[in-house]
């Protein structure tokens, strides 16, 4: 009787030590099949993400132009600005240089002029067939620094490219422009204020050879600066693909 009931006791143990065996051997396959599952999942993401466009599909969807939408105004007057930082060298001996009394020139090291960049998308013309048509607008605001109407000497860039350009020609396109360059008495530095040198400033000689070079290639402004090309508002007409975001360029 004892051993009877020690024996239910045992095989009673047993038998739960036989279920909680069984239900942790289930409890192995189920979790298994989750990293299985879980694998395959990221698996399948990384191939989709890397290997097809499910994604940037997705994300262009997300995105797309419509007037009136916040992405449609972040596009048109993006948000971001871009600071440029800009430092010049002045010529501070030209005229002891030009009088034969140095035999170096010097410079000086003068900045930052800090300017801001704002970029906006005008003329937008929305078409039909999913497309758009727009210009870009950069302008160019000062907004620390050095002060920007600091007069410096600088070498006359337009005399520069001038006889750089006519260096390899014949010596007739050199003599006549000698001689037009000595007429207009183009000096070899000009003094100019900063915002000048880097916006546009008025000299003889880029009126002169305006003309010439627009048979060239268009010049769609009427001053002289270093940095004046990207002040313009783009000529040529942008057009895109997508009403997206991130646009594919036709
Ligand atoms: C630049 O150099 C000239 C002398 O060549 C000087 O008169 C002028 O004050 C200098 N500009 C600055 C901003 O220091
Ligand atoms: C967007 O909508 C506004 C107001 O309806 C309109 O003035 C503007 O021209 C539209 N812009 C474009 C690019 O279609
Ligand atoms: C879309 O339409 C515009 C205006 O109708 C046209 O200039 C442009 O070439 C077209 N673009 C495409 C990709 O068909």
């Amino acid at each position: 009787m004892t051993i009877s009931v020690a024996e239910t006791v045992a095989l009673d143990i047993e038998r739960k030590a036989i279920k909680h065996c069984a239900r942790r051997n289930r409890l192995h396959s189920w979790l298994t099949w989750i990293y299985c599952g879980m694998f395959l999942m990221s698996f399948a993401s990384f191939y989709a993400f890397w290997y097809t466009d499910t994604f940037s599909d997705y994300v262009l969807a997300q995105m797309k132009l419509r007037n009136g939408s916040r992405a449609f105004d972040w596009w048109q007057h993006p948000p971001i600005k871009i600071e440029y930082r800009i430092h010049l060298f002045n010529y501070t001996n030209v005229k002891e240089f030009e009088a034969g009394a140095a035999r170096k020139l010097r410079v000086q090291e003068l900045g930052p002029y800090v300017y801001r960049e704002t970029k906006n998308r005008v003329n937008v013309v929305m078409h039909e067939n999913d497309t758009v048509t727009f210009q870009e607008e950069r302008s160019y605001e000062w907004i620390g620094g050095r002060p920007e109407n600091d007069i410096v000497v600088m070498p006359n860039m337009p005399l520069l490219f001038a006889t750089a350009f006519v260096r390899d020609l014949s010596f007739t396109v050199r003599f006549v422009t000698n001689t037009v360059l000595s007429t207009l008495q183009e000096r070899a530095f000009i003094s100019e204020t900063v915002g000048g040198f880097l916006w546009g400033y008025d000299t003889r000689l880029f009126h002169i050879a305006k003309p010439l070079i627009m048979l060239e290639r268009d010049i769609p402004f009427d001053k002289f600066g270093l940095l004046v090309t990207v002040r313009i508002i783009s000529q040529k007409d942008f057009q895109y693909e997508q009403l997206s975001f991130f646009h594919k360029c036709v």
